[in-house]
């Protein structure tokens, strides 16, 4: 069994990986570990994450409350964020919340990642919603990121940045690394003259990939299984229903302006 030393060396690492990607500036970012349902290690408020060592990292409860920490050190200010996932996810061991540039820039713009545009985007996450936005440390945001707990890993942090999760910290590290990668080619694709999306077909296929596969965690190809309208992909009209509120109600407003266009053609005829 890994011993907490390590688990902390581990911490440290993955702090010092976040921090040197530029997925953090300064001191932000926070990363916490699961030990047992009522005990979880984290980092440090107001330190940098790349430059820690095993001494930084504090121990707390399932309420926060801290359990061990030395001197000059706190937990997390966005520990109950941490907690939260825990509490609604007991699949969940590790937890990461980073403000890498282009996540957090679509998460600044109100845009969720959800346009299908590469298979290892779509089979890792599926699509990525954006949490509404709260006051950090505050239960603001562990509220906001509650619904969308049960059908992703990974969720954008409104006007904030991005937390994902995982069975283990390395795993909760490589979906950041894959959000970021996801919203960089969103991003570039769209200076390019906007990306060719896969269609629903090829997102379809990719889904059962995952599925054939096992893969661990919770996916939005799980969620479409289960979409009462009958789609079997929540890409299959462009939009994925519980990432994409915002956009969904865009596309209601759409329709909305098409419809009163024809009837007043209708009516001027
Ligand atoms: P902490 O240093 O308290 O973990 O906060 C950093 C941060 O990024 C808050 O969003």
């Amino acid at each position: 069994m890994t011993s907490e030393y390590q688990i902390k060396k581990e911490i440290c690492e993955i702090g010092k990986r976040i921090y040197d990607r530029g997925m953090v500036a300064a001191n932000d970012g926070n990363i916490s570990v699961k030990l047992s349902d009522n005990l979880f290690l984290c980092t440090p408020t107001g330190v940098s994450k790349g430059f820690m060592t095993p001494e930084y990292i504090c121990k707390v409860d399932a309420e926060g409350n801290v359990i061990q920490a030395n001197p000059g050190f706190k937990p997390s200010s966005e520990i109950k964020m941490h907690l939260r996932v825990y509490k609604e996810r007991p699949d969940v061991n590790a937890v990461v919340h980073a403000h890498p540039l282009y996540a957090t820039g679509f998460a600044i713009a109100g845009i969720p990642l959800t346009q299908p545009i590469m298979p290892e985007a779509i089979i890792a996450l599926g699509c990525v919603p954006i949490a509404e936005y709260g006051t950090p440390s505050t239960e603001e945001i562990p509220n906001a990121v509650a619904k969308y707990l049960q059908n992703f890993d990974a969720v954008l942090l409104e006007n904030h940045g991005a937390l994902t999760f995982a069975d283990t910290l390395l795993n909760a590290y490589h979906k950041m690394e894959s959000v970021e990668f996801y919203a960089q080619l969103l991003f570039i694709s769209n200076q390019l003259g906007g990306p060719k999306e896969l269609s629903p077909e090829q997102v379809n296929r990719l889904y059962d990939i995952r599925r054939k596969f096992g893969l661990k965690g919770k996916h939005p190809a799980d969620m479409c299984l289960n979409l009462k309208s009958g789609n079997t992909s929540c890409h299959s009209n462009g939009k994925c229903e519980l990432a994409s509120e915002s956009a969904a109600s865009k596309v209601d407003e759409d329709l909305v302006a098409q419809i009163t266009r024809k009837v007043i053609e209708q009516l001027s005829k």
